[in-house]
C-alpha cells in the first residue's frame, strides 16, 4: 500500500482495472500479497519489495482492453479468442508505458513479459530464463498458484496441493526451478503433500503438520539416502527420532516428487494426506 501512495499512477490505473473487471482486480491484489510475501522470504531489500509489489498488482493491467465477452467467457475459448486473450501483455506495455517515469520500469516490463517461460515457450517474445527478470519470474509463480486456486464461474478452483502439484511439474520448465522450491517453502513450510530430502539424504512425503512445529511435520519415508526405494518408515520429526546413524530426522529441503517418480495423489487418494490436506 505504501508503494501503491507513493505512485500515484499506479493508483490510477488499478481504480481502471477495479471498475473495468472485479475478477482481475482481486486476482491482481493476491498475486501483489503472494509475490511479496515469496520476495519477502528470499530475503529481498525494502525497496524491491515495494518494485514487486507494483510488479504483481499491474501484471495483468492489459486485460483492460480485452472485450469483455472474451475476458469473461464462461468457456472454453476458440483459437482466435486464445490470441485475442494472449494480448493482453502487448497491451499492458503499451498502455504502462504511458506512465514511464513515473512508475518503475520493473513494472511495465512484467506486465509485457508474465507469460513469459523459461524454457522460452512462452508468449510474447519467447525469451529464456536469463532474459525474464527475477520479479517476473516471481510473479508468475504467483499469477499461476492464484489462478489455479480460484473459484471462477465455469470451474472450482483446486486445492493448495493440486496446485503445488501442476506447479512443480512446469517447474524448470515454465516457472523457475529455484523460485518454485522456495515459493512452496513459504506458502506452508511444509503442507502435507510436500516431498522433502531430510539431512541423511533420506526422501519422505509429509503427512501431517504439528502446528507448534511447522519445520518439523509428521512424514513418511520413501527412499533411502541412495534414492532406492525402501520399506515405508512413519517418522513424526517433533519426537526427534534418531535415525541409524544416531542423527536426528530434520527436513534439509523441499525436491520435486517427478524427479523422485513420486505419485502425491495415490498417498492422497488412499487417505493417508486425508488429515492434514482438510486443516489447509
Ligand atoms: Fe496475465
Amino acid at each position: 500500500m505504501h508503494s501503491v501512495i507513493k505512485t500515484p499512477d499506479s493508483l490510477m490505473w488499478l481504480t481502471q482495472l477495479k471498475n473495468r473487471d472485479e475478477y482481475t482486480s482481486q486476482h491482481s491484489m493476491n498475486v501483489c500479497v503472494l509475490s511479496v510475501a515469496l520476495g519477502r522470504y528470499i530475503g529481498l531489500p525494502e525497496k524491491e519489495l515495494q518494485d514487486l509489489g507494483l510488479c504483481g498488482m499491474l501484471h495483468d493491467m492489459g486485460k483492460i482492453l480485452i472485450p469483455d465477452k472474451v475476458l469473461n467467457k464462461p468457456g472454453k475459448l476458440t483459437g482466435k479468442e486464445v490470441k485475442i486473450m494472449k494480448y493482453h501483455t502487448v497491451l499492458g506495455l503499451k498502455i504502462l508505458k504511458k506512465s514511464k517515469g513515473r512508475v518503475p520500469l520493473s513494472v511495465i516490463d512484467t506486465a509485457y513479459s508474465h507469460h513469459e517461460r523459461v524454457d522460452g515457450k512462452g508468449y510474447h517474445r519467447g525469451v529464456g530464463q536469463e532474459k525474464i527478470t527475477r520479479e517476473t519470474r516471481i510473479v508468475a509463480i504467483a499469477d499461476m498458484y492464484d489462478a489455479l486456486t480460484s473459484d471462477r464461474v465455469y470451474r472450482k478452483g483446486c486445492s493448495h496441493l493440486e496446485a503445488i502439484d501442476i506447479m512443480n511439474n512446469m517447474s524448470g520448465k515454465h516457472l523457475d526451478y529455484a523460485l518454485m522450491l522456495k515459493f512452496i517453502e513459504c506458502l506452508s513450510v511444509y503442507p502435507p503433500g510436500s516431498i522433502v530430502q531430510l539431512t541423511n539424504d533420506e526422501i519422505a512425503i509429509v503427512i501431517e503438520v504439528n502446528q507448534d512445529e511447522k519445520l518439523r511435520p509428521k512424514v513418511i519415508i520413501l527412499l533411502g539416502a541412495d534414492k532406492q526405494s525402501k520399506k515405508e518408515k512413519i517418522v513424526n520429526l517433533a519426537e526427534r527420532e534418531k535415525d541409524v546413524g544416531g542423527e536426528t530426522y530434520t527436513i534439509k529441503c523441499t525436491v520435486r516428487a517427478v524427479d523422485y517418480d513420486i505419485d502425491i495423489m495415490k498417498f492422497y487418494n488412499s487417505g493417508v494426506l486425508q488429515k492434514g490436506f482438510s486443516s489447509l
